[in-house]
């Protein structure tokens, strides 16, 4: 079965049940600061566990690209994956755990869709906290889930083949430090010989790979710890699609799928190794697959991340470095990274035309990265060798980031395999030095007054308020944000209305937001709790994730929005304010590019 045959199956079966197709997010989040990706299939649809109305209704599912730096360190095995796709449905508060249970099942068996052996099938259900008694809602714990345990028995799994595991393994969520979460219950399927399933399920067999998850979200977990019932049950699932593409060809590793096949093929070519020659160099092919792929799929994203020593721009520095250092290993002479690249555009451009936008600049960006680290990268590893010798203090491990490029995290990985350890602590404090220290020089250094992309991104940000509350004016209150990204040059903005702009209507948004900027109404934050923010009819997400005071920007009457900002101080700031395209973004959700000319 190849990838699009099952992310299609996937999609259809799930709109035969009522469900709305939705498109992949970003694997930028854009509306919480407290994670620096998308990390599963719910991430984004957090409003909507919330309690919030979808465009598309109460079911939807979709294909969504993920990544997770959680699992970097477990990537070499079979299944982990730093870049992966999840295929979800979710339901708002509409069916719950019988259906959810009873789709995946028709899906994973039915001869009509994947039509696995049942035989080769095994589910876990929560166990419950060691004191069930006291309930959820007090923070201590939830019960054993009776409920999914007794629909899988009708379903006909025999009872050795339903393990009861605890929170740590059957609990899921929330995605960032809050939020929704809940007892889960998972699929595995057996990937050894067919002809020697085990009787029971035995999660620690690694034969048996989880492959679906269905979790019924019905807490939210708050800023103190507790978890509190959600307005309404939801249901949030996730498979992941590389495992199940896997088990539907019979193999045994998930490199050996489309997915990952050419990219390896690649690296043998390049090394002259085999893959599978020994367990080192298997493992090195797979990181090196892994984190190229993870890092092309981050650059190829609309946002415009580029390797830095900040944030999404640090993973993907510390990924390209990792793959370059396991390359070198290898035995690749010369730079690699591109060549891998063009591989990954080969498997995934058909499904994510963001990569044929950006291709491009991912490219130039890794060839960048690569002659820059590979430069460093013999001399550093001679400096370590000096090193190891003793355990490594946070100044030597500092100077091999600053002098020589190393990530902390490739440091502290190079020191494993000497069996020694690095401080950690002390390397962290000297990094924040050295930020304080760079930070005041590059604060002189802008003091002429000269705009840096950031002044321009604060700008578009602004000019985003004035649009949104323009947008709600001439097409009505049904208009509310639901996603936006800005980078220097542009911002992109996608709102909630059904149809399609008009003409008229664009110049009309377009007229008053340049009327308010023309009469330079100055832009005051103002520090209010959430109630107070709604009573004076501010747009903006109200759940907890906001904690009790928000800031609210307003710029006149005429535009009120809880936002962490920044801002510029006077909307006369901002220049010519221009539509430069309106298009669907979803069912129910337009999206709108623009930019401002000085
Ligand atoms: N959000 C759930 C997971 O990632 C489905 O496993």
């Amino acid at each position: 079965m190849k990838a699009s045959e099952l992310r299609q199956k996937y999609l259809d079966f799930f709109k035969s049940k009522g469900h709305t197709i939705i498109p992949s997010d970003s694997l930028i989040p854009q509306n919480d600061p407290t994670t620096l990706f998308t990390t599963a299939g719910m991430h984004p649809l957090v409003p909507y566990l919330m309690g919030e109305d979808h465009p598309g209704g109460k079911r939807v599912a979709n294909v969504q690209k993920c990544i997770r730096t959680t699992d970097i360190d477990e990537v070499g095995d079979t299944t982990h994956h730093t870049f992966f796709e999840m295929l979800g449905n979710w339901s708002f508060g509409d069916y719950f755990k019988k259906e959810a249970i009873e789709m995946s099942w028709e899906f994973l068996t039915s001869p009509e869709w994947l039509g696995l052996d049942k035989d080769r099938l095994a589910v876990s259900v929560f166990e419950g906290d060691a004191d069930p008694e006291s309930s959820a809602d007090d923070g201590a714990g939830a019960p054993f889930d009776e409920e999914a345990y007794e629909i899988w028995r009708k379903l006909g799994i025999p009872e050795k083949r339903i393990a009861k595991l605890p929170r740590k393994q059957n609990w899921w969520g929330p995605a960032g430090e809050t939020g929704p979460c809940g007892p889960d219950t998972e699929m595995f399927y057996w990937v050894g010989d067919p002809d020697k399933v085990p009787e029971s399920f035995n999660d620690d067999n690694d034969q048996w790979v989880e492959i679906w998850n269905d979790v019924f979200m019905e807490y939210e977990k708050t800023k103190d710890g507790k978890f509190i019932p959600l307005k309404q049950k939801n249901v949030d699932t996730g498979m992941g699609l590389e495992r199940m593409l896997t088990a539907m060809n019979g193999l045994d590793d998930n490199y050996k799928t489309e997915l990952f096949w050419p990219i390896i093929e690649k690296i043998e070519g390049l090394s002259g190794k085999k893959y599978g020659g020994s367990e080192e160099i298997t493992k090195a092919m797979r990181i090196v697959a892994d984190h190229i792929k993870a890092a092309v799929m981050i650059m190829g994203d609309d946002k415009g991340i580029t390797p830095s020593n900040t944030d999404q721009g640090y993973i993907v520095r510390r990924l390209a470095r990792r793959a370059i250092r396991y390359g070198k290993q290898l035995g690749v002479e010369n730079n690699f990274t591109k060549d891998l690249a063009q591989e990954i555009f080969g498997i995934y451009g058909d499904v994510y035309s963001e990569l044929d936008r950006n291709g491009g600049r991912v490219l130039e960006e890794l060839e960048k990265e690569e002659s820059k680290f590979k430069d460093t990268l013999e001399k550093g590893l001679r400096q370590f060798e000096k090193l190891k010798k003793d355990n490594i203090d946070g100044k030597e491990a500092f100077n091999l980031y600053q002098t020589y490029g190393f990530p902390l995290e490739m440091t502290v990985e190079l020191a494993k395999e000497s069996g020694v350890k690095v401080d950690e602590e002390e390397f962290k404090k000297e990094l924040e030095k050295h930020q304080e220290l760079s930070r005041t020089a590059s604060a002189g250094k802008f003091k002429g007054g000269l705009a840096d992309s950031g002044e321009e991104t604060k700008k578009l940000h602004t000019a985003a308020h004035l649009m949104l509350a323009a947008l709600r004016k001439i097409l009505g209150d049904h208009v509310h944000q639901k996603g936006s990204n800005i980078t220097a040059e542009r911002l992109r903005f996608d709102f909630s209305h059904p149809e399609k702009m008009t003409d008229e209507q664009k110049e009309k948004v377009e007229k008053l937001v340049n009327e308010i900027i023309n009469s330079k109404l100055p832009v005051i934050c103002e520090e209010m709790n959430v109630d107070e923010a709604r009573e004076m009819g501010a747009e903006g997400v109200f759940d907890s994730k906001y904690g009790d005071k928000v800031k609210v920007y307003l710029m006149g009457e005429f535009s009120k929005e809880i936002c962490g900002g920044p801002h510029v101080k006077n909307t006369g700031e901002l220049g010519r304010f221009k539509i430069i395209k309106e298009e669907s973004s979803g069912a129910g959700v337009r999206r709108i590019k623009a930019v401002l000319d000085n």
